[in-house]
């Protein structure tokens, strides 16, 4: 219900992008659907629209990035929005400031949107109900809970090599447990109905109830790739294990690792994905990661138009875009 669910304004409009789940399939359609469009702006020599013009986007990155605060700097300047990269590791923060303190003074200096990748569960969501009501919040990704426009461009690369969703059988490999990567797109495949997901790991990877989520859990990874259409690897999630979960690197690549003879127990023209970083030779051979069945560099690419999509429908734009839309395939 979109009037109890916080991304939304009174308006039902999208305000804030801080999970997939609860979000319909009209939603997530229509973020794909804008983002297609500025797939063709980001092809043109000239990569700026002045959608955004006047505005400020914040990142507040409290966690290492390249991809995602990369493509947010990005896709806010090809929407001639101003950008602000907050230096968290240098900032008042460190001198005592409160988080909520250093929300105040990026408002008083008229930020519009703030992005925000935080280790914590929730960060976004706090960020969200704390700041005045104009501000659009998006998570660039929280603790373990959600990775939203990662699932969403996930999503994009998907669409775009086997268009529709609703007779794929997807393959999602390794820590599970640990990874917002993992629930955002298992929210989203599930909202745009694909036949089958399956989860496959080593049971220390595997979160408990993980079947509530609506995915097939497999123990061996050779019978979970037979007949696959779409293969996600996943970083093994070192800063989020407190225990011992795996064995080795060593001991995962040769029981999980995807490797070329592996790949070949899946659909010949299946895809293989990874969100990055990569771990070539835990997760992945590098012959894979380099391999034509692999999209994994697409997926990067995506991340601009797909976050563009987010900024301006979140900032009120969705209209624009869809007249932007009109425009282009008329
Ligand atoms: N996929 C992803 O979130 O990568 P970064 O940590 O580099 O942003």
């Amino acid at each position: 219900m979109k009037h109890n669910d916080p991304q939304f304004n009174r308006f039902g409009n999208l305000h804030h992008f801080l999970t997939l789940d609860g979000l319909d399939k009209q939603t997530l359609t229509g973020i794909l659907d804008a983002a297609e469009n500025f797939t063709s702006v980001n092809d043109k020599s000239i990569k700026n629209v002045p959608l955004l013009r006047g505005k400020t986007v914040a990142n507040l990155f409290f966690e290492n990035s390249t991809r995602t605060r990369t493509a947010f700097e990005l896709a806010a300047k090809r929407l001639s929005a101003d950008i602000l990269n907050i230096d968290l590791v240098s900032s008042s923060t460190k001198k005592g400031e409160s988080l909520l303190d250093t929300l105040r003074v990026l408002e008083s200096l008229q930020c519009d949107m703030f992005i925000v990748r935080h280790s914590d569960s929730g960060a976004a969501h706090f960020i969200a109900e704390h700041v005045a009501s104009t501000i659009n919040v998006v998570n660039g990704g929280d603790g373990q809970h959600s990775h939203p426009t990662q699932g969403m461009l996930d999503m994009f690369t998907i669409r775009r090599h086997k268009g529709d969703f609703e007779n794929l059988r997807v393959v999602i490999i390794g820590d599970i447990k640990h990874s917002r990567v993992a629930r955002s797109d298992i929210s989203a495949l599930r909202t745009l109905g694909v036949a089958e997901i399956r989860v496959v790991a080593p049971n220390t990877l595997i979160p408990e109830y993980v079947e509530e989520l609506g995915v097939k859990v497999y123990s061996k990874l050779e019978i979970a790739l037979k007949d696959a259409d779409v293969i996600m690897g996943l970083r093994l999630q070192n800063e989020r294990m407190n225990s011992a979960t795996v064995p080795s690197m060593g001991e995962f690549f040769r029981t999980y690792g995807l490797t070329e003879d592996r790949l070949k127990l899946a659909k010949s023209d299946a895809i293989v994905m990874h969100p990055g970083p990569t771990n070539r030779g835990v997760e992945i051979a590098a012959n894979v990661a380099d391999g034509k069945q692999a999209v994994i560099l697409e997926q990067v690419n995506y991340g601009i138009a797909v976050r563009m999509a987010v900024l301006s429908i979140t900032m009120g734009h969705g209209e624009a875009v869809r007249e932007a839309e009109m425009a282009v395939s008329s």
